[in-house]
């Protein structure tokens, strides 16, 4: 039994209701999984959200009445806080099966001979569960990606993979269906969970509306403010802190909104990062490739745009696309709010322009014209789930083949996310061609003296910086080359 004006966590697993009264704030999932329930499918291998052993799906209730379904995503269990699923369904290998009978992931994954030592084995299948519940069909490509936050270090990845593809051709199974009684009784018992007051835990509160979350920050400002957790969980799981008074912002209403207003998407600091890029790249497909080797589905499905913002790091993904963008954030103290452009909110190595119970309420991320030629490119050692050493992004505007305006930002080549002021001052006014791009990279080297560190040298970061202000020009610049090319073998 909780205390007197103290809730406990509860959430559906197996399609019971749980609850839990007695967790620590910061027990994860994984933890509680393992330790406190003896459910030991899941796994813990890297306990940072890297290797994705601990990978379990959370289902949560979308539209409400006869519009009401569930929507499955895969996350880390090593990172997640426990009380940040309540309301939710917890589902974990153990869920999958139907007495003996193996679920479609599972039975595929044995057909293809999927496993070895077996240690990642039910991360890999919780991922292509998620998948399995979002789709009814699925390509390879969609499957690769879906496996980007998971390690195997024996089987190799060609027959899980194999399995991934395969797993749709097997009859659905009655447990797991969505269309029949099986799916109400599950929307049924998360639409049961459904609080009309916060959750309200020692050491954990979760205000449902922004007035009071405002109202909580102000007056508790030294409690830390806790979005998807993919930076926090690391703090206790590889930092071992002790956090203080934890003010979690993923039930706030008003923040889980994405809007089209004016020319700009508002994304709420509830936001997931999946939602969130998304959205994005829907108006901007440029910044596809940046998006898809952002973390792994699993941290885009915890973590939020507004914490990487929010996170201060010089080496933050979505800072140069977005500051080249022009994007605003919204931020809010008490009742006062104001607005700022993203690349002043960085004033020196992790400092940022937030007062004391002040946080932000969104970003706006301007849609550009077509005239507007976009890129961002990452350098990481690795395509997915990597840290860049240096990550670029341009939003140049283009007519009669004149740079009119250049909005050019870099992350890892100062102590903060920032504009290429030189850079971009030498392309202004200039023709869209070779010359220029060579002048602006130039002027990169007055720009930014980059640091070296373990990621890379001082050398290797404004080389390829440069290099990438050149990739730059070279994709833009391929139609026109191909027509000067026609042109000069016709005449
Ligand atoms: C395995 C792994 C891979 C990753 N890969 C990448 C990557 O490729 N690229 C990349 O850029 N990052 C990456 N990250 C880092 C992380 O996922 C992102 O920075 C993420 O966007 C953080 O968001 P969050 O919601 O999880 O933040 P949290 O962990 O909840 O919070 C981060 C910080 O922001 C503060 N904060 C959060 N929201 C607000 C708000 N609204 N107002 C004020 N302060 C706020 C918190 O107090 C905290 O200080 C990775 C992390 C992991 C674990
Ligand atoms: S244990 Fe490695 S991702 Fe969670
Ligand atoms: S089967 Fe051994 S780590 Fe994947």
């Amino acid at each position: 039994m909780s205390e007197p004006g103290v809730n406990a966590i509860r959430f559906v697993l197996d399609g019971e209701i749980v609850e839990v009264a007695d967790a620590a704030p910061t027990t994860t999932v994984l933890e509680w999984l393992r330790e406190h329930r003896q459910r030991t499918g899941t796994k813990e291998g890297c306990a940072e959200g890297d290797c994705g052993a601990c990978t379990v799906v959370l289902g949560e209730l979308t539209g409400s009445g006869g519009d009401a379904g569930m929507r499955y995503r895969a996350v880390n269990s090593c990172i997640r806080f426990l009380p940040t699923i309540d309301g939710k369904e917890l589902v974990t290998v153990e869920s999958l099966a139907d007495g003996d009978k193996l679920h479609p992931v599972q039975q595929a994954m044995v057909d293809q001979h999927a496993s070895q030592c077996g240690f990642c084995t039910p991360g890999f299948v919780m991922s292509l569960f998620a998948l399995y519940q979002q789709q009814e069909r699925v390509n390879r490509e969609q499957v690769v990606e879906t496996l980007a936050g998971n390690l195997c270090r024996c089987t190799g990845y060609r027959p899980i993979i194999d399995a991934g593809c395969a797993m749709r051709e097997y009859a659905e199974p009655t447990r797991w269906s969505r269309a029949d009684a099986q799916a109400r009784r599950r929307i049924d018992a998360v639409g049961a969970l459904r609080r009309v007051s916060p959750l309200i835990r020692p050491g954990f509160w979760a205000p449902m509306l922004l007035d009071e979350l405002a109202a909580m920050v102000e007056a508790a400002p030294d409690s830390l403010l806790l979005a998807g957790g993919t930076d926090i969980g690391l703090w206790v799981t590889k930092h071992l802190r002790e956090l203080p008074q934890i003010i979690y912002i993923g039930e706030v209403v008003e923040l889980q909104r994405i809007e089209n207003r004016g020319g700009a998407l508002r994304i709420g600091a509830a936001v997931p990062l999946t939602d969130a890029w998304s959205a994005i790249v829907a108006h901007v497909p440029a910044l596809t490739e940046l998006a898809q080797r952002f973390a792994s589905p699993p941290v885009r499905n915890s973590g939020t745009l507004v914490g990487n913002i929010a996170n201060g790091s010089p080496i933050g993904d979505a800072m140069p696309a977005l500051i080249a963008l022009g994007a605003m954030i919204e931020l809010r103290r008490g009742e006062a709010t104001r607005t700022l452009a993203l690349e002043d909110f960085y004033l020196g190595y992790m400092k940022k322009d937030l007062a004391r119970g002040e946080f932000v309420v969104a970003v706006n991320v301007p849609v550009p014209n077509t005239a507007t030629r976009v890129a961002s490119y990452k350098l990481s050692k690795r395509i997915d789930q990597d840290i860049s050493a240096v990550c670029a992004a341009f939003a140049i505007d283009v007519a009669d083949e004149h740079v009119v305006a250049a909005r050019i930002a870099y992350g890892g080549m100062a102590a903060i996310p920032a504009r290429a002021k030189q850079a971009e001052a030498a392309l202004v006014g200039k023709a869209f061609a070779e010359a220029a791009f060579a002048e602006a990279a130039n002027a990169l080297a007055d720009d930014f003296k980059p640091l070296s560190d373990m990621r890379a040298s001082a050398v290797y970061r404004l080389q390829g910086a440069q290099n990438l202000l050149r990739r730059f020009f070279l994709e833009h610049a391929t139609k026109q080359v191909l027509r000067t090319d026609a042109t000069e073998v016709s005449a």
